[in-house]
């Protein structure tokens, strides 16, 4: 389907100060493209640093991601979004080339609100909600959709009086409550190495989250405009989990779309999607990850409000294999936001 032609004053957001600051950056270096090429302008704005001269953005436009997270100690510490406010006021839409901390979790979705601005993904709400593991896994039982058992270790617990019954010789997953890109995760399979996997994932995120570890398969479903996309597939060759390597070096991931799996199999995962993305409020758009386990059943992990975007990211090629181009994706995105 072609989309109205009429061009969009469009003010790009990326960087952050998140752990997430590469990807974000790698995000935007192809969606800035795409909508010029589409007939869009587009002036990009770094939250940390403010509006890019096109030296700058030159550079953006040529990054890469690492094989890990920046280290904290380098990362920025604040953001300036409050006063770029007024610098996007002229722009019919902010597309928020951000993922995880501010960017995700709804503080500048929420400063946006104030301002009256219209931005790409789900609201404040939403956001907020979605980045809150152990809040949205709430909601998906209150609404029936499958997550695995988990507790949540307040940020004074101890990791010594965790109760193991809660995965009973079963391997288990430590990660932070409010984190992307497996940044922070561990999987823990012996009881003493608990207490390191706790304090790995605190650095993170005073807030742990310990979830019983799904072996299986793993699968992600895109949500468009409240529209299940294609069903795809994550083999992880020699790994047990999608870790951050896994996720942004090319190869290391096997990244099958659609999944070739049974019909039956993909109508079960796109209902749960949308079921996912519903039960957190989400709107515009979102990408669901899911496990299966030996026996077959369907386990949610969460959904990603604003999922990673380059044209080889997960999210666009869940929309390539429903006939979604990339630079049409980008498009539907702003269009999306302007209701
Ligand atoms: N309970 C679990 N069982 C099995 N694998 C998991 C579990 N939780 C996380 N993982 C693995 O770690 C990856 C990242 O976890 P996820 O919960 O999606 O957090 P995020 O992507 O926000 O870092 C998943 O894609 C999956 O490979
Ligand atoms: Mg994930």
């Amino acid at each position: 389907m072609d989309l109205p032609p009429k061009p969009m004053r469009v003010a790009l957001l990326l960087g952050g100060a998140s752990a997430e600051r590469d990807v974000s950056i790698a995000s935007a270096a192809e969606v800035i493209p795409a909508l010029r090429e589409r007939g869009h302008s587009v002036d990009v704005f770094d939250t940390v640093k403010g509006r890019l001269g096109s030296a700058d953005e030159e550079r953006v436009l040529t990054a890469t991601v690492g094989y890990a997270p920046p280290d904290l100690a380098l990362r920025p510490v604040v953001g300036m979004v409050p006063r770029l406010v007024e610098e996007l006021l002229g722009a019919d839409v902010v597309f928020l080339a951000l993922h995880g901390g501010a960017g995700e979790n709804g503080v500048i979705q929420a400063i946006l609100d104030s301002a009256g601005l219209r931005y790409t993904g789900s609201g404040h709400l939403a956001s907020a909600m979605a980045m809150d593991k152990d809040l949205s896994k709430r909601l998906f039982r209150a609404g029936g959709v499958p997550t695995p058992d988990w507790m949540l270790l307040e940020p004074d617990g101890d990791p010594d009086t965790i109760p193991f019954e809660i995965t009973p010789c079963s391997p288990m997953i430590v990660k932070p409550n409010a984190q992307g890109s497996t940044i922070g995760l561990t999987l823990v399979k012996k009881p003493q190495d608990l207490h390191d996997a706790v304090r790995t994932a605190r650095m993170h995120d005073a807030d742990v989250l310990i979830e019983r570890f799904v072996p299986g398969r793993e699968f992600v479903v895109g949500v468009l405009d409240g529209q299940p996309l294609a069903v795809g597939e994550i083999k992880l060759r020699d790994k047990e989990i999608f870790d951050y390597e896994a996720k942004y070096q090319a190869g290391v991931a096997l990244e099958i779309f659609p999944a070739d799996i049974p019909k039956q199999l993909t109508t079960e995962l796109q209902d749960l999607a949308v079921g996912a993305h519903e039960l957190v409020k989400a709107s515009s758009y979102s990408r669901v990850d899911f496990r299966q386990d030996e026996e077959g059943r369907l386990w949610c992990l969460e959904v990603n409000t604003l999922p990673g975007l380059t044209a080889t990211s997960l999210f666009p090629q869940s929309a390539q294999a429903s006939g979604i181009s990339f630079p049409e994706l980008c498009e539907r995105i702003c269009r999306s936001a302007l209701g």
